[in-house]
């Protein structure tokens, strides 16, 4: 059918095919909330019938009703279906990192970074079912996610929207999400279609700033930042978005090795790549790699972009058409460009008669009572206790609290970007039915036991006196400190040390000599040196989500036992940038890996112990199996889950190798008293790395498996 259909297209409908446009750009202009915004027919007209554009994105905007979906939807897929030529139905896309973002009421889980924190897998997978299920009730069958930088650089502002700073676990977390989200067929009713994003290597950039240049050798990249890619798209997912920066001086726009001798041709990816927003565009008008704006549509679409996104013109149109009349880009890579579009769009099923249109039916699924529950276990499951001096949590409910500074009272912060709008900030928009930190810490208590001021803004001091004379007066202070809400490069920073009020504010606590528990709700780890000492404990939220608030009392009033990680290095020092698997010669004299808080700790109100870690055999061949298995033990008082982890050295090898590198983790639960063991298989893809001619090899040598205090070694021959 699509073979049929290309042949049928005329070059400007082909053209069309590989255009996204904004929501926007085809609504009317009314100036107010979202919801007033219907489509203006006339516009709708001109980007579907005269422009023939394949596909329309919600870039900004806020949220909209069911109701008000499925309005504007059809009304696009009429145009598209029922009025042009070749009926070719639109592709709608969306940014439903965490849920289905800009819909009214949705489920809106942890961010990835929070997701990552409870090294569940599980978890990662009902996000992926549930968003699919809201996402497919207002009608978008298309979802720009799961984001697959690997988070190295915490300064980088999107560092929140990654699965954290190791390849593995981005990887998995990013696999059992897809599958989630798509199951066995993404076209089915109740699933939908995934993006990569953003290949590839967009999440080093040297300067912490987003969108600048991360420099990197094609090792590093294979290494590092390409595994997640690669499995994802074995896992099935059918599209890719592009690095919206540069590596080495090559926009990711502008890589032809990277999206198409890599992707295409060594990873065999069948689906098709979108541009980021706005990126052809500013391969001239950013980058200056071309020289005119029709220079960079050619230049990316022949590196392999097969679809722009625009979006808030058609100026792609025409110049993609003078490329083509001009030679500059050759017919057989619209060709393959819009094969690819179609394939995937033949398989979202949108070719079958009303499967394009938002089906009345999957109403109800948006924002179900059992959505609520699994986003609240997700949520007390990502809550990571870093520090309980003297076991002073979980608190007892008689405790008379003080709750202060300004991440206590809202909602923004606890969602961070893509919640209900592109910023996450609007407050005002967020549920009335959700509870803030301190609003959860009195729905647990009582309020006649709870206090609050707020201390602190972001960045200013908002009388820390009347603060202190209330914390004098209470048991226990909780000081809620972290960051607002922001997304992309509006969450720039030069420093990566928490603001001066908010730690002024803790050490005043700190001063009075009672308990201060500081509540941590961020993007990235900021660095508190100055008053990890002085608190008594610390518990790390990063982006929790809508039940982050519950979720926090759940584990400050010991509800809940926390059993979260840290799925990166928690620095101590702005410039102590290393993560856990740095290179031996980075631990010396006069350095080593010294974080405030290491890659996947985390602690929890019983204890565990570890013991008989055992390796099947003491010499392995070439291609073989290794199977681990360590017996851990829950000795404490109360029942909990164990995030089991296992790392790897590949002692000596002809590229430096890690000191040691996650490759295999299992969390699991166990009764006051109950033992459990626990395996493992290590495959030769385990024991590889990337060689000197920068293709993935294994070399013989001894290797040490690693699972909490224990060693082991064993011998590939
Ligand atoms: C972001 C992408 C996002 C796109 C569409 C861009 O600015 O980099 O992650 O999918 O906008 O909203």
């Amino acid at each position: 059918m699509v073979q049929n259909l290309i042949e049928r297209m005329s070059l400007e409908e082909k053209i069309g095919q590989m255009t996204q446009v904004t929501m926007s750009l085809v609504s009317t202009d009314v100036v107010g909330p979202a919801e007033d915004h219907g489509i203006d027919r006339a516009k709708l007209e001109r980007a579907i019938l005269t422009y023939h554009v394949g596909s329309i994105l919600n870039e900004g905007g806020d949220g909209y009703s069911l109701a008000h979906w499925h309005e504007v939807l059809s009304e696009i897929q009429d145009v598209a279906i029922k009025e042009s030529r070749l009926k070719i139905p639109l592709l709608y896309g969306i940014d439903a990192i965490h849920g289905a973002t800009y819909t009214n009421g949705a489920t809106l889980f942890p961010q990835a970074i929070s997701l990552a924190s409870s090294w569940n897998l599980d978890l990662a997978e009902r996000e992926g079912e549930i968003t699919a299920l809201e996402v497919r009730a207002t009608g978008i069958p298309w979802n720009f996610y799961p984001v697959l930088d690997v988070g190295r650089q915490p300064l980088w502002p999107r560092f929140w929207e990654t699965f954290g700073e190791d390849p593995y676990l981005v990887t998995e977390f990013g696999a059992k999400y897809i599958q989630g989200l798509q199951g066995n067929d993404y076209g089915a009713p109740d699933k939908m279609a995934s993006c990569l994003k953003h290949y590839v290597g967009y999440s080093a950039p040297s300067s912490g700033f987003d969108r600048t240049p991360a420099y990197m050798s094609e090792r590093t990249l294979r290494e590092i930042y390409l595994p997640p890619f690669e499995a994802a798209i074995k896992a099935g997912s059918p599209t890719v978005m592009v690095n919206s920066s540069e590596i080495d001086g090559i926009p990711g726009h502008a890589n032809y090795h990277l999206l198409t001798e890599v992707l295409k041709g060594e990873l065999q990816f069948k689906g098709f790549v979108i541009s980021d927003c706005k990126d052809v565009k500013r391969l001239y008008t950013r980058d200056r790699v071309a020289a005119s704006p029709k220079e960079a549509v050619a230049l990316a679409i022949n590196a392999g972009v097969d679809m722009s996104m625009v979006p808030n013109d058609f100026s792609f149109c025409d110049l993609l058409l003078q490329c083509v009349k001009e030679g500059l880009v050759p017919m057989a890579r619209i060709d393959d460009a819009v094969r690819r579009i179609l394939q995937v769009k033949a398989r979202m099923g949108l070719f079958e008669p009303n499967h394009a249109y938002p089906d009345p039916l999957m109403k109800p699924m948006l924002a179900k009572k059992e959505h609520t529950g699994a986003n609240l276990a997700a949520a007390q499951e990502s809550i990571i206790l870093l520090k309980n001096d003297k076991n002073i949590l979980p608190l007892a409910r008689t405790s008379r609290v003080f709750v202060t500074g300004p991440t206590s009272a809202m909602l923004s912060v606890l969602n961070g970007g893509w919640t209900i709008t592109w910023q996450g900030t609007a407050e005002a928009l967020y549920p009335k039915d959700k509870l803030t930190v301190l609003e959860a810490i009195k729905a647990k208590i009582g309020d006649a036991q709870v206090t609050s001021l707020p201390g602190a803004t972001f960045n200013a001091p908002v009388d820390v006196a009347a603060a202190v004379t209330a914390a004098k007066n209470a048991d226990v202070t909780i000081v809620c400190l972290g960051e607002k809400a922001y997304c992309e490069t509006r969450g720039n920073i030069t420093d990566l040390t928490l603001d001066a009020a908010q730690l002024y504010l803790a050490a005043e606590l700190i001063k009075t000599g009672k308990p201060v528990i500081v509540v941590l709700l961020e993007g990235r780890p900021r660095v508190i040196q100055p008053i990890v000492a002085g608190t008594s404990a610390i518990v790390l939220g990063f982006l929790p989500g809508m039940e982050g608030g519950r979720a926090i009392a759940d584990v400050l009033f010991g509800d809940v036992n926390p059993s979260a990680k840290l799925p990166c290095s928690y620095p101590k020092t702005p410039n102590g940038l290393m993560t856990y698997d740095h290179k031996p010669l980075e631990e010396n004299e006069e350095n080593s890996y010294d974080p405030q808080f290491p890659f996947g700790f985390g602690l929890s109100y019983t204890t565990y112990s570890y013991s008989d870690l055992r390796v099947a055999h003491e010499v392995i061949g070439e291609g073989e199996n290794q199977e681990v298995s360590v017996t851990v033990k829950n000795t404490g008082g109360l029942a909990g889950k164990e995030v089991v982890q296992l790392y790897l050295q590949d002692e000596y090898g002809s590229v430096s190798r890690p000191v040691r590198q996650l490759k295999g983790f299992r969390k699991i639960r166990l009764e006051p008293g109950e033992s459990q063991e626990v395996s493992f298989v290590l495959t030769p893809n385990d024991m590889s790395f990337i060689g000197l001619k920068n293709t993935r090899i294994v070399e013989p040598g001894t290797f040490k498996v690693m699972i909490g205090q224990l060693e082991r070694g064993f011998l590939l021959k």
